[in-house]
């Protein structure tokens, strides 16, 4: 049975506009970091910020709960990624029709017998009342009085999804599997922890706006309801684990026949007990379906964020894996069913599947390396621990695991409890958190969230703001509302700024692009006669809403007035060379490594543009010179630039690049150059490829796993950093006194001569060490006696750079001086804040049994390194410059002992 069609069909019959899932990564709501709910594509519309296509819709929407991944595996019915059934009203029907629809789905459609339905409601608290308005209904449809359970806030209060936002009580819809599935005690009921009773479906009903501190009511009251396919499958099934219905069967087979388990008893070469097994093959199962579904809405294995999510259930799936047995890499093998399995309802899945199956390979390889490091040092703790009959690993140690080792903190804490022992999660973030101060103050895409949202939501209730600025710079029009920001950054409406106050101007009708799509906003002035107000900065904080920040340089402002504003249009001409700068250098990217790099982030300014992108190989440096120049070709076309605006298919249609910005709008803006690039953007764009005068790469550096960052110039920028490198050149030339195109010859000369006169410089060096060793040992040149020279070079700041080969030369000076007989030699210095050691014998010392390759061996430990040569002549390296002396001392000895032996 395809749920998935019956529920659409069902609510189609009944008016709902069918919209398709958004994507995992949330639109414009930075509150969240990934879709939890159905609803949260259409939060505008239940805050009545826009008006919905239609006042009903229903949806099949991709889902990812963060919260959840700890509990995936230990239960037969939590999973992270899943698929969510809703049907929502906006201010259309309520409760009764919401009621009656699910009742009606589940019972005539679904053919679920009503004593199997148990209904939740919410009891009430002191912010909203209990509600007897839907037991009433619940009632009337025929779910009996002791059918119907009530519960707080907990459990029975839908949202926000993130900080703020709608939410509302809500009703929940509980199947009962039966009493053999139950508990047995007494207060067994829906939300009991026992197997019995499975919540399926949620109808929420939508009536606050929480701010962060109250419930606002909302003008229009909304329905939100959802309903896991996962668990609706299970329940069709009769199969209280939803690992073994239809959705996860073929995932499931797939991962025991890997771990070399039909019969889901032979665990590979591990002994696990059977509830360990299970729950591995769950979480793998699971993890492996969110995995490809994050990768292919664009989400990439990183350290922050929801690319940290992504990397902590692929290496959780990892780590189980091993647990099972299984020694190879395996999640691709996985990855193979997931993207079968889902292909045909999700074809974004196998159109992604060679990028998605790159970046989990390597992110499964490093991680295994990870996983040996790591396990090994977490495992000799939890052993110290025990012995001191410990209960905590110290907070320093895990952090020490996560930051050195790159351990996973889950890891470790999902290590300790196996183990019976606990980690201070507290303490841990403390660390974390100094680390992360630390490491702050690198630049991200990522817009600042206003703390202040709720201020500009209310603005965008009454009034949207027109953006004629594709078209324009300059405006004449009205201020709509004024804020002023104070020194903590905090912000209030005020009816009018006076001069020198900071705060942000919203306008009727703007010129001023407000900063999204990774174009920066723009700089201007609005003005009233001698009034004026100078904009720093545009930026769109709601939907609708440009607010223009500043300072108020000139008199005074009013709410009310008519102003001019006037975009800095040489710096907006500045930002847009950029901006189309990066739309050609996505499609050179594309044309020289292949159709399988894409951009995965940028930002354009006046001065220069990033832009990252994804690609599995490392680019060489004539790959990234044939892009620049095949872009400063196309600038030199002069290829015509169009922007228009299109229905989402014929956008599709002519192959225009989105990049995962699924809106669900019907009309897209397409940005095309000449014939050969398409993208869906919003930004401001040149109107002739020629108008962005040069290209030029700055930097390319790798910024993440297969991510890699391009910095780059256009215009003016780019020819005065070309300008400043002339400038070097010809100061250098200047000052070599050399033309510039005999540069590179001189310098090769200039090499050469400061390595010959280093050479000439050792030898002199070598001299003053043979002064220095004479002196100090003062032996009779001619004599037989046995000679032990050890020499710390360390101690003497003059020869900080005498090295392995130098020490070698140096020996051979030594010996010659004293004639060499009977002479060993051991030399030692710190190199690049590592000791090394080089010892030397002469042949009369060899035949009386003096290895110095073995002596090397044995004193390489001593160092935390090692050693190893010739009987003659040896050589060790180690980690530990402390050691150095005690090192050069065991030689010695060891040297004196042999020969005592001999005697
Ligand atoms: N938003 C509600 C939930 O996620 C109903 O869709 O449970």
């Amino acid at each position: 049975m395809d749920i998935r069609k019956k529920f659409l069909d069902y609510f189609k019959k009944r008016d709902h506009l069918i919209l398709p899932s958004s994507g995992l990564i949330p639109e414009k709501d930075p509150s969240v970091l990934l879709t939890t709910a159905g609803m949260q594509q259409f939060k505008p519309f239940f805050l009545d910020i826009k008006k919905p296509p239609r006042s009903r819709i229903a949806t099949v929407q991709k889902c990812f709960r963060t919260s959840d991944i700890d509990s995936v595996g230990y239960t037969n019915r939590h999973c992270t990624f899943f698929e969510m059934l809703g049907n929502f009203s906006f201010g259309d029907y309520f409760k009764r029709e919401a009621i009656e629809y699910a009742l009606d789905f589940i019972l005539n459609i679904m053919s679920i017998p009503i004593d199997k339905i148990f209904i939740t409601v919410f009891k009430g608290d002191d912010d909203i009342p209990v509600d007897t308005e839907s037991i009433k209904y619940w009632e009337e449809s025929g779910i009996p009085e002791n059918r119907i359970y009530k519960f707080g806030k907990e459990e029975n209060f839908w949202g926000p999804a993130g900080e703020t936002g709608p939410c509302g009580p809500c009703s929940e819809i509980h199947y009962d599997f039966g009493e053999e599935y139950g508990c047995g005690k007494k207060t067994c009921g829906p939300n009991c922890d026992c197997e019995r009773f499975i919540e399926i479906w949620n109808l929420v009903f939508i009536e606050y706006d929480f701010d962060g501190s109250e419930y606002n009511v909302l003008p229009k009251k909304n329905i939100d309801t959802g309903m896991g396919l996962e668990r609706m499958e299970a329940v069709m099934e009769g199969e209280p684990s939803i690992f073994k219905t239809v959705l996860f069967k073929k995932i499931v087979e797939r991962v025991l026949e890997i771990s070399k388990d039909t019969a889901g008893r032979k665990r590979g070469s591990n002994s696990i007990s059977d509830s360990d097994f299970n729950k591995a093959v769950r979480i793998i199962a699971d993890h492996s379906r969110a995995i490809y579904f994050l990768i292919s809405d664009g989400v990439s294995p990183s350290n922050e964020g929801r690319g940290y999510v992504l990397r902590r259930i692929i290496r959780r799936a990892v780590r189980f894996g091993r647990q099972l047995g299984i020694k190879d890499y395996f999640l691709n093998k996985i990855g193979e069913v997931v993207v079968n399995e889902y292909s045909d309802i999700y074809p974004g899945i196998s159109e992604k599947k060679d990028f998605s199956f790159k970046l989990v390979d390597d992110e499964e390889k490093r991680f295994t390396e990870t996983l040996k490091e790591g396990s090994k040092v977490l495992i000799q703790k939890i052993k110290e621990i025990k012995k001191e009959r410990g209960m905590y690993l110290d907070s320093r140690d895990a952090f020490k695991l996560y930051d050195t080792y790159g351990f996973p903190v889950e890891l470790t804490r999902e290590i300790l409890k196996e183990n019976d022992l606990k980690l201070d999660k507290g303490k841990f973030d403390l660390h974390l958190k100094k680390h992360q101060e630390k490491s702050k103050n690198k630049k991200s895409f990522d817009k600042k969230i206003d703390k202040n949202l709720s201020i500009y939501q209310k603005i965008s209730k009454e009034s949207e703001v027109e953006f004629i600025g594709y078209q324009n710079t300059s405006a004449e029009t009205v201020i709509e509302n004024m804020v002023k920001t104070d020194k903590n950054g905090n912000k209030k409406l005020v009816p009018h700024l006076s001069k020198g106050e900071k705060g942000e101007i919203i306008l009727r009708k703007t010129p001023f692009y407000g900063e999204k799509g990774g174009q920066i906003g723009d700089k201007g002035i609005i003005k009233n006669g001698l009034a004026l107000f100078k904009v720093e900065g545009c930026l769109i904080p709601v939907e609708g809403i440009y607010t223009h920040e500043g300072v108020s340089k000139r008199g005074k402002l009013k709410k009310g007035d008519k102003v001019s504003a006037v975009v800095d249009h040489r710096r907006r001409k500045n930002i847009s060379r950029n901006h189309t700068a990066t739309h050609l250098l996505h499609w050179a990217l594309r044309s020289v490594f292949g159709k399988e790099v894409k951009q995965s982030g940028s930002f354009v300014d006046e001065d220069k543009f990033r832009f990252d992108y994804s690609i599995y190989s490392l680019p060489e440096k004539k790959d990234l010179e044939k892009v620049e120049q095949m872009i400063n070709e196309k600038i030199q076309n002069n290829d015509i630039v169009r922007c228009f605006e299109t229905t989402r298919e014929f956008a599709e249609e002519i192959g225009a690049i989105s990049l995962f910005d699924e809106k669900y709008g019907k009309f897209v803006r397409v940005v095309e150059i000449d014939n050969y690039s398409r993208e869906l953007c919003g930004g401001i764009h040149v109107k002739r490829t020629g108008d962005i005068g040069i290209f030029k790469i700055i930097a390319e550096t790798g910024v993440g796993a297969n991510l890699r960052r391009i910095e780059g110039a256009t215009g003016m920028y780019a020819y005065n950093y070309l300008r400043e490198k002339e400038a070097v050149l010809s100061e250098i030339s200047s000052k070599l006194e050399v033309d510039e195109g005999r540069l590179v010859e001189a310098v090769d000369g200039i090499k050469k001569e400061i390595q010959k006169k280093e050479e000439e410089l050792m030898s002199l060096k070598i001299k003053v060490v043979i002064k220095e060793i004479a002196d100090k040992f003062n032996y009779d040149t001619d004599s037989n006696e046995l000679k032990i020279i050890d020499f710390d070079f360390s101690k003497f700041k003059a020869f900080s750079n005498m090295d392995i080969k130098s020490m070698g030369n140096a020996g051979d000076e030594v010996k010659n001086y004293f004639k060499g007989k009977n002479t060993f030699v051991i030399f030692g210095n710190i190199v690049n804040q590592k000791p090394v050691i080089v010892l030397q014998a002469t042949d009369d010392l060899i035949k009386k049994g003096v290895d110095c390759s073995r002596i090397a061996g044995e004193a390489g430990k001593k160092i935390k390194g090692g050693g190893g040569g010739k009987t003659g002549y040896a050589q060790l390296g180690g980690s530990e410059p402390d050691s150095l002396g005690s090192a050069i001392k065991f030689i010695k000895n060891k040297a004196l002992e042999i020969l005592k032996k001999k005697k």
